[in-house]
């Protein structure tokens, strides 16, 4: 049996990332049978023959689905997630889960009401990077780790494109933590723990945003685990040349992994494991958006199928709202810092 879904949010990541995801070869037992958007020009987009709507409630009501793909932007997601835990809808919603911890509290308490199957994408859980990552943890390598550390740093396609406009709507809304809330739950994917203590500092690199296009960020687990992220949507945003970073660094006891990527300078991944028992260095050519969200909607299927004891990779709306708690005290102690708040 298909999981039939309807996607609301056909922007940037609904057509680049989300859409394309459902005909992807790992895309088991989905179907895209309807979606939503506000602006008719990007449901005119859609070639599918699948059911359109102008509003997400009407979708909702009417369109023949068991499930609703949220990619709207976190100020405008509630209202669709809360009608489509409502109808009795399973839910996938993009990160970040809501604009606020409160409103993601409170999303995440009416998922447990509901009892509808419910996920965050925080898709980056399925790279193969973390996958090992994951996997040399669990295997015991590194022995008792004590800190995790993050670079992720990119333009979002620069200030200056035909895409500015969404930089801009992203950047207003969460700064650089946009993409970097994706590390916020990396740390907790692979080390466990919640969020007990968050400081950081931001950089504005002349922007007008409130939430810092950059911010530096230290924080502790409560599971003893010290992070530390450095997530950017301003480097090299004004300039034409491309620059990125995505690194991870994990610390224990008995050794260390190291991932590193250059963005711009190649598709790989180099990730090291140096430690007592084993040392090994793994290239990871790069993945998308779109292969790691169709690994998601089968696991997606399959739990739906199987129930909700199948254990699973991705992140509930407890992982969403921790994701966001980090968030939004990373932002607000940033701003206080820099005596905006
Ligand atoms: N998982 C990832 O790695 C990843 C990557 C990129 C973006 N995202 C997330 O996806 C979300 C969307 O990002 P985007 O870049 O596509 O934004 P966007 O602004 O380009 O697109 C949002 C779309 O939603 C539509 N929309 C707004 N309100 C609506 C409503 N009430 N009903 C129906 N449609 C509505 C808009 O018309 C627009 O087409 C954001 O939360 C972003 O953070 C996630």
């Amino acid at each position: 049996m298909e999981m039939r879904f309807g996607l609301v949010g056909l922007g940037y990541h609904g057509q680049h990332g989300v859409y394309p995801a459902f005909d992807e070869p790992d895309a088991k037992d989905v179907k895209l049978t309807a979606v939503c958007d506000v602006s008719q020009t990007n449901l005119d987009w859609v070639q599918k023959p699948v059911e359109k709507y102008l509003s997400a409630f009407e979708m909702i009501a009417k369109a023949p689905i068991d499930a609703v793909y949220v990619a709207v932007g976190c100020d405008r997601s509630r209202e669709i997630v809360l009608a489509a835990l409502a109808a009795g809808k399973a839910v996938i919603c993009e990160k970040p889960l809501a604009a606020t911890a409160e409103e993601a509290r409170f999303i995440a308490d009416e998922v447990r009401r509901s009892g509808c199957l419910f996920a965050v994408n925080f898709e980056t859980r399925y790279g193969r990077r973390m996958q090992l990552l994951k996997r040399w943890i669990s295997e015991g390598y590194l022995g008792e780790i004590h800190t995790i550390g993050f670079d992720k740093m990119w333009d979002c396609h620069k200030s200056f494109t035909d895409t500015a406009p969404r930089r801009a709507r992203l950047l207003s809304l969460t700064g650089g933590l946009d993409c970097g809330i994706h590390q916020l739950d990396q740390a907790r994917f692979l080390l466990g723990g919640n969020w007990e203590k968050i400081h950081a500092m931001g950089a504005w690199f002349g922007e007008d945003f409130t939430p810092p296009p950059h911010i530096s960020i230290v924080g502790k687990l409560d599971n003893n685990v010290v992070m530390s992220l450095n997530a950017s949507l301003a480097f090299t945003s004004n300039i034409e040349p491309r620059e990125g970073l995505d690194n991870v660094t994990v610390a224990g006891t008995e050794g260390v992994i190291a991932a590193r990527k250059l963005t711009s300078a190649g598709t790989d991944s180099e990730v090291t494991l140096t430690s007592r028992r084993r040392c090994e260095k793994v290239i990871i050519p790069q993945g998308g958006h779109s292969s790691d969200i169709a690994i998601l909607l089968a696991e997606f299927v399959k739990v739906w199928k199987n129930g909700p004891e199948t254990p699973h990779t991705f992140a509930s709306a407890e992982d969403g709202y921790q994701a966001q708690l980090a968030t939004e005290l990373a932002i607000q102690d940033a701003l206080k810092n820099a005596g905006k708040a």
